[in-house]
């Protein structure tokens, strides 16, 4: 049944045209059919470069939509129109108006984790991966507002010294790791480094020897001489990092540590989607030439 739905997936892939983005977090059965698999900011630049007629991203709803902004003639399907993030739910754009308004002239910088209308309503976009460079890209003397992880922003602040005026969202996710968990974990394989994701929350950040985006994690373990890791992230990513790195061990900083979104694509949604061509993301054009601005300017900065 996986061999069939797999040659399906390859041959209509073929007729479409089509590219598979899939995210670090994804179920293996989907990082496997891929063309590529990667952190947010390397699966934007994916979708903004492509020459494919379809895009079919293997995430959730706000990366979808970032391909969407960045390429618009393209076509772009989401397997399972119900992969939404809960920190991208967790602001709307009314909701920056009104911070805007009190705060006129600061700069907004916004986790790519948003959505259109939060992107048309911000300045510059950012993902985990390159957050502390284009905050150090704003002139020194503006106000900032980041938005909506205030977990990411803490951590921003902490790496750049500039005060940011932070929305309280942040990912469930990564915010229920506790610093007493990652002790705990440290005591049970001491010597192990610890590696997290910068939306855990300070009390976890501080305990890290490396904090870095999904790729960045990947790019630590694979370039260090060490064998053994605590890793804090998302379940899914484990199984990259094995991948990766068969020689190395690792551990999950809580047994617990599963986005059930991001495990909404399955093989059989998959080819679902390349065969009825569902569901396909829309922006409307007033919307997504704003947001494409401020994903432009972020792409621009490293
Ligand atoms: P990365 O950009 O590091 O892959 O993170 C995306 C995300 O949703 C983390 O929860
Ligand atoms: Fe959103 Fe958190 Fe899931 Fe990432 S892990 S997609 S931030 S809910």
């Amino acid at each position: 049944m996986t061999i069939a739905l797999r040659e399906f997936i390859t041959r209509r892939k073929k007729e479409l045209n089509a590219l598979i983005l899939a995210h670090f977090y994804q179920p293996p059965e989907i990082q496997d059919v891929a063309d590529f698999v990667g952190d947010s900011l390397q699966l934007a630049r994916q979708a903004a470069e492509t020459d494919a007629g379809v895009i079919v991203f293997c995430g959730v709803s706000f990366m979808a939509e970032s391909a969407k902004i960045l390429s618009p003639d393209k076509m772009v399907l989401l397997p399972e129109i119900k992969a939404g993030c809960a920190m991208a739910d967790m602001i709307s754009a009314n909701g920056l108006k009104n911070l805007k308004e009190k705060h006129p002239g600061a700069v907004v910088v916004c986790y790519v984790n948003s959505t259109a209308e939060v992107k048309a309503e911000s300045d510059i976009c950012c993902t985990s991966a390159n957050a502390v460079n284009v905050v150090k890209s704003i002139p020194a003397d503006r106000t900032i507002i980041f938005v909506p992880d205030r977990n990411l922003g803490a951590y921003i602040r902490s790496r750049t010294g500039r005060e940011m005026i932070l929305w309280e969202g942040c990912c469930p996710v990564h915010d229920r790791l506790g610093g007493e968990e990652v002790r705990n974990q440290m005591k049970l394989h001491p010597g192990a480094k610890v590696v997290v994701h910068p939306e855990c929350p300070p009390d976890v950040i501080q305990l890290a020897d490396a904090v870095r985006s999904t790729a960045g994690i990947l790019n630590y373990v694979k370039t260090s001489p060490e064998k053994e890791f605590i890793i804090g992230t998302e379940e899914g990513f484990l199984y990259t990092l094995q991948q990766n790195c068969p020689d190395k061990v690792f551990h999950l900083a809580r047994q617990e540590f599963r986005c059930e979104d991001m495990k909404l694509t399955s093989l059989d949604k998959l080819a679902a989607a390349l065969e009825r061509l569902e569901y396909q993301i829309e922006v409307p054009e007033d919307i997504r030439q704003k947001a494409y601005i401020t994903l432009e300017r972020m792409l621009k900065v490293n």
